[in-house]
């Protein structure tokens, strides 16, 4: 923030205060300077969260991060990568004061990072992970004779997105992860497909401009047998490396369609950055040993009315689809379960912790394959002072909902899709929504309304109609893509 935004902020935020003796100023939603609406029934926030529309007009906006003086990167899909500088009068009181484009790049379409220090911004495209030099204090086009090349190899039809994840406690390791390129993609099997894994790279070995970038395939494996983990993090105060799974559509056990409420989506850990499972041991090896089951091994969520439920409990692992040679037993014993299974199709996207590490903020893109919707929120889900989440592994209920869609049954025409999420350094905690072109911010807040500047969830606007995609669109886009919409 810059003193020409503090000064009048806390003028404003006093002024208020000896006006109204508030806790908080924004409680009452009131905002002259943003009075941007939702142009479909708004989100619901839960007590003790309020939230506001920040920007709008995106293209698809996916990764987002704040650089080191308060300024919002947004990967924007189709357009580049987008700078925002903001206007900030605290609470949810935000607002966009200048829109640049840093790199156009309609390829750019997911994953983003920045260096420790700041001055390094990194993004990819299907293909590559790439890298420029940034200084946060004057935000412009990025040289393009500046960019360099880290990681490449990378393009395969299905799910393009190379969610980029910096480790905090090693800096110099970047984690890149890729999802499968069908819905069953059985080359997957081979851990030299590359692909449905998490691969890590020491960029700070790429010391000179000349040195060229490293195939995806030199990166260590932190894990394989992941259909999408498109979400990635890193605990705070453990170095636990997390991910968050996308499960398989359209799935079928002994003949019968099982996929409405199965498989469950993934939470899976990869051990700690310093290559330790915890307790001493070693890490199952980066390598062969870190599978997590894909494609032949699926998690079970819903137990009601499965097929052959033998002794399985939600959280377990069992064979389906393609794996005709595979059993429960051995899927459960030979491939590494998720920490924590979650609702069918809900489509995980991100995965934020607190600085804290007490909990982890998830985003639910929501479904398309199930015929009523799921997903559409953002949720938290607790761990404890171990670094590991307080919900046993056969939970149904560790996500605690912070924000929800109205109306499952508008979506996904008519509701926000959150996708990145990123905290800022007054510890909101901002998402964005790609198929609606927005970006919000969430506060916590005792009292707060959880509304969206006055929007009152019945819809109304409506000026912002061009950015809605209406379901058929959705499902036009869904088989242009081979249906792998996350
Ligand atoms: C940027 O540079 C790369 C080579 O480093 C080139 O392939 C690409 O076309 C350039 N893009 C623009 C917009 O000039
Ligand atoms: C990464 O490479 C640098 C430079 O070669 C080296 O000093 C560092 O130890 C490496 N880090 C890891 C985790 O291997
Ligand atoms: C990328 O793949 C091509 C084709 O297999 C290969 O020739 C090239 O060396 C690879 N690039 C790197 C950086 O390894
Ligand atoms: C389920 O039963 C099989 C054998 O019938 C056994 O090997 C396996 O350990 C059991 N699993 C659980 C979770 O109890
Ligand atoms: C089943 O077959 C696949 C190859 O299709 C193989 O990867 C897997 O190890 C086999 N599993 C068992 C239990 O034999
Ligand atoms: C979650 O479900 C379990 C088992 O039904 C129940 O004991 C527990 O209280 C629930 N937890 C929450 C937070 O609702």
């Amino acid at each position: 923030m810059t003193m020409a935004t503090v000064y009048p902020s806390l003028l404003r935020l006093s002024l208020l205060a000896a006006a109204t003796q508030a806790i908080s100023p924004r409680a009452d939603g009131d905002c002259p300077s943003n009075t941007l609406e939702v142009s479909y029934p708004a989100p619901v926030a839960a007590d003790g969260w309020t939230y506001r529309l920040v920007a709008e007009g995106l293209t698809r906006p996916r990764g987002i991060l704040f650089d080191s003086e308060g300024g919002l990167l947004v990967v924007d899909g189709g357009t580049g990568l987008v700078h925002f500088r903001l206007e900030d009068e605290g609470g949810t009181c935000v607002s966009v004061g200048e829109r640049t484009v840093l790199v156009e790049d309609e390829d750019l379409n997911h994953g983003i990072a920045l260096s420790h220090d700041g001055n390094t911004i990194f993004a990819s495209t299907a293909n590559d992970v790439y890298s420029w030099p940034y200084d946060a204090t004057s935000p412009g086009p990025l040289d393009n004779d500046s960019r360099r090349t880290l990681v490449t190899n990378m393009t395969s039809p299905g799910h393009t997105t190379r969610t980029l994840l910096l480790s905090r406690s090693r800096p110099g390791i970047l984690l890149v992860s890729r999802g499968s390129d069908s819905n069953e993609d059985l080359e997957t099997e081979h851990v030299d497909s590359g692909r449905s894994q998490i691969r890590s790279f020491n960029i700070s070995r790429l010391g000179g401009q000349d040195d060229g970038p490293y195939d995806y395939l030199d990166g260590d494996v932190w894990g394989w047998g992941l259909r999408n983990p498109v979400g990635t993090a890193e605990d705070p105060v453990h170095g636990g490396i997390w991910s968050v799974e996308n499960s398989v559509d359209q799935l079928r056990r002994d003949s019968r369609d099982i996929h409405t409420d199965n498989p469950g989506e993934e939470l899976n850990f990869h051990g700690f950055i310093d290559g330790s499972v915890g307790d001493g041991s070693v890490l199952r090896g980066t390598g062969e040993e870190n599978n997590y089951g894909y494609p032949l091994c699926y998690a079970l969520w819903s137990t009601d009315d499965f097929p052959n439920l033998g002794n399985l409990s939600t959280g377990d692992q069992f064979a389906a689809g393609q794996a005709d040679n595979m059993t429960d037993e051995s899927c459960n014993e030979d491939y590494i379960a998720p920490v924590l299974t979650f609702q069918a199709h809900t489509a995980p996207l991100d995965i934020k912790f607190t600085d804290d590490g007490s909990e982890a903020f998830i985003s639910f893109h929501g479904s398309w394959n199930r015929n009523e919707p799921v997903g559409y929120k953002i949720s938290s889900v607790a761990f404890n002072q171990d670094g590991m989440p307080t919900a046993p592994r056969d939970s149904r209920n560790a996500t605690t909902d912070i924000l929800t869609a109205p109306e499952l049954g508008n979506c996904p025409g008519e509701c926000a899709r959150p996708v990145g999420l990123a905290w800022d350094s007054e510890g909101r905690l901002w998402f964005s929504s790609d198929s609606t072109g927005e970006i919000f911010v969430m506060a916590r807040g005792a009292g707060g309304r959880g509304g969206s500047g006055g929007s009152g969830g019945d819809g109304g606007g409506g000026e912002d109609a061009g950015l809605q995609l209406r379901p058929g669109m959705v499902m036009l886009g869904a088989v242009v893509v081979g249906l792998l919409l996350v």
